[in-house]
């Protein structure tokens, strides 16, 4: 059995005790502070492939992710100084470069973790003047959008349904960012009951066709 004893960590100048291994990301929320992720959630198992939530440990030489490492006695983590602002400042200056202008007709508009900090962390102007990569719209089922111009690479819809679901209906095709999530069926996919794939992406790749240009889901 794992040794869960409790241990101290300070983050952000505020010490607490959490049992020891206990990830430093939830560590951090317990004591109130977020910090930014996409790839992680807590129903499942971390894949560490966003990047997203760099944070600095005290004698350790590179950033770490926070969604990854369990916290030890006597850890210091910081999540706010200018070495991590840049990190986060980088992931989403990449995840960005492909990114649409689609947050006035998306339906993850005012609850989408890429909007929120994109406003937090990057500046108001792009340098990219390159084509963005461009999917068609396609879907899962009738109920099942997916927008694949709105990817993170999270995998979080992926390790979803193989994770908690047991359907491993999905899986990333393609390489760097042309990576696409698609189903292995050749027909639709016969799950609109379920919906996990909708509810666990951050962003608003996966959506329902219920509330399509009718309301924001998050509204009711
Ligand atoms: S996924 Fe988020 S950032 Fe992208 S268009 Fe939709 S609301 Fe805007
Ligand atoms: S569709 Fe959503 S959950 Fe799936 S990999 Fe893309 S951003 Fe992540
Ligand atoms: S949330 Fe930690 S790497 Fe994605």
């Amino acid at each position: 059995m794992p040794n869960t004893d409790p241990v101290k960590v300070t983050i952000d100048d505020q010490t607490i005790t959490v049992p020891k291994g206990t990830l430093v990301i939830e560590a951090a929320r317990q004591a109130g502070v977020m910090i930014p992720h996409f790839c992680y959630h807590p129903k499942l198992k971390p894949d560490a492939n966003c990047r997203m939530c760099l944070v600095e440990v005290e004698r350790m030489p590179k950033l770490q992710t926070a969604c990854s490492t369990p916290v030890g006695e006597g850890m210091v983590v910081r999540t706010a100084t200018t070495v991590v602002n840049d990190a986060h400042k980088s992931v989403l200056e990449f995840i960005l470069a492909n990114h649409p202008l689609d947050c006035p007709v998306c339906d993850q508009g005012g609850r989408c973790d890429l909007q929120d900090f994109s406003h937090e962390y990057t500046p108001t102007t792009s340098r990219f003047i390159e084509v963005k990569r461009i999917f068609q719209k396609e879907y899962f089922s009738p109920l099942i959008e997916k927008q694949m111009n709105r990817c993170v690479q999270c995998l979080r819809c992926v390790r979803y349904c193989d994770e908690v679901m047991d359907v491993k209906a999905l899986a990333p095709v393609g390489r760097g960012t042309m990576t696409e999530i698609k189903h292995f069926t050749t027909h639709e996919l016969d799950c609109e009951f379920c919906g996990g794939c909708i509810q666990i992406c951050p962003v608003g790749a996966i959506t329902s066709r219920l509330s399509m240009y009718e309301f924001r889901p998050w509204m009711l």
